[in-house]
């Protein structure tokens, strides 16, 4: 072999092992570095230098044998991330070490992985703030730090983050509002505040979220009014906003595309007006619950024809009217509780259409006559809680009410209901 060719040779050799075996062994170093500042870390016990690092509990490397991901949910680990990052670390995607021990801040080196996708240190005791410096992390798709002790606000540089699909922060006293930028991020499908202490209006940007199926802003100090905005987001599966202080109307437009919602739960709030007819277009619509609030009108005769309808829950408001005999029709519907409004009239017969009703609550209304009674369907057990006992169970009758097959719970108290069922169960 001519010289020079040989010498190409063996600096290909050299350069192949450089490129196979110092990264890996950069790696392992940088692992068991962080693993030494760990507490006991009993489950570490495969990382060492004995076993090939592709082969520790919870790493995963690509083919060329570089660490992909470091996946420890629940492994008691007990330290901190201080000396997680390191430049060797260069291929990893995925950073999974939710429902550990983990405590201090979260280091802003994290953002120098630039090639993760996915970080999930949710379930720890990290407290400090969220570092601005995330927003490096172009190739971000989660980003859940839920059930933490972190504080400082929601940095507005998330969103620049531009692919990310999944923002989970719920469970901290983050504090601060909510930044208009997230309404940037054209691929979020997950925007999970609940319970982080926002003091806040909702921005009407947030409705620039065409992709998002669950906005979960719950138990925050949110104010202001629901902006019409949110109509545009045609995608939206759940939509919790319970606990909060907002105020003024449900705009009625957020029922003219809502053709995928399944849960609009607005509970706790300080909504006035009344609940727009508009609602028969949210054809998909499981779980309606607007107690709690200043509501007034009366409740919407579309509502019978929402055949995935299970739970109306509209229970101290300001509601007026009767109960729609249309009620009948939304056969799906297993609780209805409007306690604690002004309805009156009597109740329709339809009533005894809802055969999957499993409670029924409708005291603390107006509502007189009898209980309807068509057709004196027997029903196997009927269970009545009276209101006055805070819904203990009072008494069993096998009296004919309608044909509520399955009614576990009725709670009729504070009426002036009158009919062989009440004078049964003794109420
Ligand atoms: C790898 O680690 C496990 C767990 O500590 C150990 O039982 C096993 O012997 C190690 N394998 C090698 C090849 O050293
Ligand atoms: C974590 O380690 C610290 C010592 O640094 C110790 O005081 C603490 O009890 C450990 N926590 C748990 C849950 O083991
Ligand atoms: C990463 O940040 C932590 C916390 O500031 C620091 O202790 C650590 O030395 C940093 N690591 C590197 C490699 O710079
Ligand atoms: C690992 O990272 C390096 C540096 O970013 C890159 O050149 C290489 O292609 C990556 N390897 C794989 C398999 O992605
Ligand atoms: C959260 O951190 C504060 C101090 O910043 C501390 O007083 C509090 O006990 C911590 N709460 C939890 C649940 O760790
Ligand atoms: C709300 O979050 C705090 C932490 O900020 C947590 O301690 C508390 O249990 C959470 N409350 C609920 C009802 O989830
Ligand atoms: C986002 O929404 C706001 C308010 O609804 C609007 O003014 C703005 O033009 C929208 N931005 C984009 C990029 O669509
Ligand atoms: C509902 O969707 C249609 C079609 O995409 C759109 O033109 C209209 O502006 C939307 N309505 C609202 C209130 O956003
Ligand atoms: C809603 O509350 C804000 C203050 O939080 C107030 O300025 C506004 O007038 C209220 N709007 C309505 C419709 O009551
Ligand atoms: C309920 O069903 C009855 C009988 O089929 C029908 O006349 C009525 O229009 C329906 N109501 C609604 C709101 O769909
Ligand atoms: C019944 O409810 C009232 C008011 O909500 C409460 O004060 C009382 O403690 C409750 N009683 C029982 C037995 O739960």
């Amino acid at each position: 072999m001519a010289p020079l060719k040989k010498l190409f040779h063996t600096s290909l050799l050299l350069l192949v092992c450089a490129a196979k075996a110092a990264n890996p062994e950069a790696e392992a170093e940088a692992l068991l570095r962080w693993k030494s500042t760990l507490v006991g870390a009993n489950s570490l016990s495969s990382w060492s230098t004995a076993n090939s690092t592709c082969s520790w509990f919870g790493v995963a490397c690509d083919a060329a044998g570089h660490v992909t991901e470091l996946s420890l949910p629940n492994a008691g680990l007990n330290g901190t991330l201080d000396y997680l990052y390191s430049a060797a670390l260069r291929n990893l995607t995925k950073i999974k070490l939710n429902k550990n021990i983990l405590a201090g801040a979260i280091p802003a080196n994290i953002s120098m992985l630039l090639t993760l996708a996915f970080l999930d240190l949710g379930s720890n005791s990290l407290v400090g703030s969220i570092p601005r410096s995330f927003s490096r992390l172009q190739n971000l798709k989660a980003l859940r730090l839920s059930a933490n002790n972190l504080t400082g606000g929601i940095p507005e540089e998330l969103g620049m983050i531009s692919g990310l699909g999944n923002l989970v922060l719920y469970g901290n006293p983050l504090g601060g509002s909510i930044p208009a930028s997230l309404g940037q991020l054209q691929l979020l499908h997950m925007l999970h505040i609940q319970n982080a202490s926002l003091v806040s209006t909702l921005p009407p940007e947030l409705g620039n979220l065409t992709s998002l199926k669950y906005m979960i802003l719950s138990q925050n100090q949110l104010y202001g009014s629901l902006p019409p905005s949110f109509a545009r987001i045609q995608t939206l599966l759940f939509f919790h906003m319970h606990g909060n202080n907002i105020n003024g109307s449900i705009p009625s437009e957020m029922f003219t595309n809502c053709t995928k919602l399944e849960r609009f739960i607005v509970y706790g709030n300080l909504l006035t007006g009344s609940i727009s007819s508009h609602i028969i277009k949210c054809k998909e619509l499981e779980f309606f619950d607007g107690s709690g609030n200043l509501l007034t009108g009366s409740i919407p005769r579309e509502i019978g024809s929402m055949r995935n309808l299970q739970a109306l829950f509209l229970w101290e408001n300001h509601l007026t009217g009767i109960m729609p005999s249309d009620i009948g029709n939304a056969t799906s519907l297993k609780f209805l509780d409007v306690s604690s409004n002004h309805l009156e009239g009597e109740l329709p017969r339809t009533i005894s259409l809802l055969v999957n009703l499993v409670a029924l609550s409708l005291s603390g209304n107006k509502f007189t006559g009898t209980i309807p009674n068509p057709d004196s369907k027997q029903l196997p057990v009927v269970k009545i809680a009276n209101g006055k006992d805070n819904g203990s169970f009072s008494g069993e009758s096998r009296s004919a009410i309608c044909g509520l097959t399955l009614l576990q719970l009725l709670d009729l108290s504070n009426n002036e209901l009158f009919g062989d069922f009440l004078v049964a169960s003794g109420i």
